[in-house]
C-alpha cells in the first residue's frame, strides 16, 4: 500500500441478506461514504420451505457494486462480505449453483436432523460443535439433499454459505470464515476448523467445504471479470467476512467480553461476546464463533419480535393520526395501558421459536383478556410479550455465568421510546443507542478496513468507528417490578400451552 494510502482508504461492506442486499462504503472513521441495496424474491415452493436463487444474488451484487464503484471518490482497498447465515448452496465444478438455496429459515429437515443426532450423539454433537441439529443448520441440508434429490447430490462440487457463493464468483476462491461456518453444524467451534469426526460420521467429503480463514483475512483478490463486471480494481482484495449476526456485532462495538448487543430487527436477538467457546447444555443459545479472531459469541433468537408488532399492525391495524408512522401510532396507544396489562399476556411466538423452546411448531396467544381489556392492552401486551422472550434469554446467557455489563441496542425496535424503556426494564440492562446504524455490511466494511491495514485489530476498528448516540436508556426498576408478575405468567404459558397441544 502507498504511503497515507490506509489514512484515507475507503472499504466495501456488502451484506448477502434474506430480503435483499445492500452495499456500504465506509472511511477510516467510519462514516457512510456510498450505499446502495436491490432487493430479490424469497422462494417458498411449500409451507415451510425457503429458497433464493443464488443468481438473483449475483446479479444483486453486480448492481451495488457498479454502483458503489461509480460513487466512490476514489478506489475502495478492500471489500468484505457478510450475509444471512445457516444457507446451503449447492455448486458443481463449473461454480454453477445446482438448485435455488435453502435458507436459514427453511424448516424441512427435521429428520436429517433426527438422523444426525443418532448417528453422533447429542451430547457429542454438543461437544464438538457447541449447539444440537437444527433444522435450519447447513449440514441437515446436505442430508435432505442426498435423500431426496440424488442427481442434483451427485453433481455437488462445493457445498457454500449465501456470502462465500458470492466470494467464490468475486475472486475464484472457495473460503469461509469461523463466525458462518459455525452455524453450518460441521464445524469445531474451539478448533475453528472443519471437524473431521462429524465429516466422516456424516459422509460429507472435506474437499466440498471452503477453507476457514479469520474476518480480517484476506480470502482472496477480484478477478479480473469481476472487476469488468463491477468497475472495481481487479485484484481488489476480499476479506473473510462473517455472518450477519456477528457482523452486526463487529459493527455495533461488540468485540469485547461483557458486553452485548439486542437487535430488534423482524427476529429479536441478543447476542453476547465471549473470549471463550461457552456451550449452552441445552442448546437453546447458539455458541458460535465470533468475527472477531480467536473471538466466540452466545446468541438466544426470538423469531418474532419486530415481526410482531407489523402482525399487530396489518391484522389488528393501528390508530394512527394524520400523517403519524403506524408503529408510533401503536406505542401511543399502548402507552395508556398499564405495566403488566392489567394480566393481559401475549406469547409472540408467530412462526415458532428458537430461544428457549427449539420449537417450529410453538403458536403465539393473548392471554388474560377480560370485558376491561382493550386495544391499549392488547397493544402493551405484544411489546412487554417480545422483551420477556428476550429476557429468557438474556437470563440463560446470566446462568451460564457470562458477564453482561450493558446492551448496545439497534433496529426498529429500540427507535419508540416505549418499547425501548420496556426492553430496558425487562432486561435490567442499559440500552445503548448508536450513531451509525447500517447492520451488517458496516462490520463487513470495518473487517475489510483491518484486513486492508486501515486498523490495527477489530477492536481498534470498532473503538475507530463505532459512536454512542446519546445516553444510555437505564433500566427502570419500577416499570420493571410492575411487568414482573406478568413475565412470571409468561414463563408459565408457554409449557402450558404446549401441553394443550397433545
Ligand atoms: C441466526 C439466523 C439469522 C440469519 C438470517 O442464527 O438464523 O439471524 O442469519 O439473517
Amino acid at each position: 500500500m502507498a504511503p497515507g494510502q490506509a489514512a484515507d482508504g475507503l472499504t466495501i461492506g456488502l451484506d448477502i441478506g434474506t430480503s435483499g442486499a445492500k452495499g456500504l462504503l465506509v472511511d477510516p472513521t467510519g462514516s457512510v461514504v456510498a450505499e446502495a441495496g436491490v432487493e430479490y424474491p424469497l422462494l417458498t415452493p411449500r409451507p415451510g420451505w425457503t429458497e433464493q436463487d443464488p443468481e438473483a444474488w449475483w446479479q444483486a451484487t453486480l448492481t451495488i457494486l457498479r454502483r458503489l464503484a461509480e460513487t466512490a471518490p476514489r478506489p475502495p482497498l478492500a471489500l468484505g462480505l457478510t450475509g444471512q447465515m445457516h444457507g446451503a448452496t449447492f455448486v458443481d465444478a463449473d461454480g454453477a449453483a445446482i438448485r435455488p438455496a435453502l435458507l436459514w429459515n427453511d424448516q424441512r429437515t427435521g429428520a436429517e436432523c433426527d438422523r444426525i443426532t443418532d448417528l453422533l450423539g447429542a451430547a457429542r454433537l454438543r461437544a464438538i460443535t457447541g449447539n444440537p441439529a437444527l433444522t435450519g443448520f447447513q449440514a441437515p441440508k446436505i442430508l435432505w439433499l442426498r435423500a431426496h434429490e440424488p442427481e442434483a447430490y451427485a453433481r455437488i462440487a462445493r457445498v457454500l454459505l449465501p456470502k462465500d457463493f458470492i466470494r467464490h464468483r468475486l475472486t475464484g476462491v472457495a473460503a469461509t470464515d469461523p463466525s458462518d461456518a459455525a452455524g453450518t453444524l460441521l464445524l469445531d467451534l474451539a478448533a475453528r476448523d472443519w471437524a473431521p469426526e462429524i465429516l466422516d460420521a456424516l459422509a460429507i467429503p472435506r474437499d466440498w467445504l471452503p477453507r476457514v480463514c479469520e474476518g480480517p483475512e484476506i480470502t482472496g483478490r477480484l478477478s479480473g471479470a469481476a472487476a469488468a463486471a463491477t468497475g472495481l480494481p481487479e485484484g481488489l482484495p476480499v476479506v473473510a467476512g462473517g455472518g450477519d449476526n456477528a457482523a452486526a456485532a463487529v459493527g455495533s462495538g461488540v468485540v469485547r467480553e461483557g458486553r452485548g448487543l439486542v437487535s430488534i430487527g423482524t427476529s429479536g436477538v441478543v447476542f453476547v461476546h465471549t473470549d471463550r467457546p461457552t456451550v449452552d447444555p441445552s442448546g437453546a443459545l447458539h455458541a458460535f464463533c465470533h468475527a472477531v479472531p480467536g473471538g466466540y459469541h452466545l446468541m438466544g433468537v426470538v423469531l418474532s419480535a419486530g415481526g410482531a408488532l407489523r402482525w399487530y399492525r396489518d391484522v389488528i391495524g393501528a390508530d394512527t393520526a394524520d400523517g403519524e408512522d403506524p408503529y408510533d401510532a401503536i406505542q401511543r396507544t399502548a402507552a395508556a395501558a398499564p405495566a403488566g396489562c392489567d394480566g393481559a399476556v401475549f406469547l409472540p411466538y408467530l412462526a415458532g421459536e428458537r430461544t428457549p423452546h427449539m420449537d417450529p411448531d410453538a403458536r403465539a396467544a393473548w392471554v388474560g383478556l377480560t370485558l376491561a381489556h382493550g386495544r391499549a392492552h392488547m397493544a402493551r401486551a405484544v411489546l412487554e410479550g417480545v422483551a420477556f422472550a428476550l429476557r429468557q434469554s438474556l437470563e440463560r446467557i446470566a446462568a451460564l455465568g457470562i458477564p453482561v455489563d450493558g446492551l448496545n441496542a439497534v433496529g426498529g425496535g429500540v427507535r419508540g421510546d416505549l418499547w425501548r424503556a420496556i426492553i430496558a426494564a425487562a432486561l435490567d440492562q442499559p440500552l445503548q443507542r448508536l450513531s451509525a446504524e447500517q447492520g451488517p455490511a458496516y462490520g463487513a466494511a470495518l473487517l475489510a478496513a483491518v484486513g486492508a491495514g486501515v486498523h490495527a485489530d477489530v477492536v481498534a476498528a470498532a473503538d475507530a468507528c463505532v459512536r454512542p448516540a446519546g445516553p444510555a436508556e437505564r433500566p427502570d426498576t419500577a416499570l420493571r417490578a410492575a411487568m414482573d408478575p406478568a413475565y412470571r405468567a409468561f414463563a408459565r404459558l408457554y409449557p402450558a400451552l404446549r401441553a394443550a397441544r397433545g
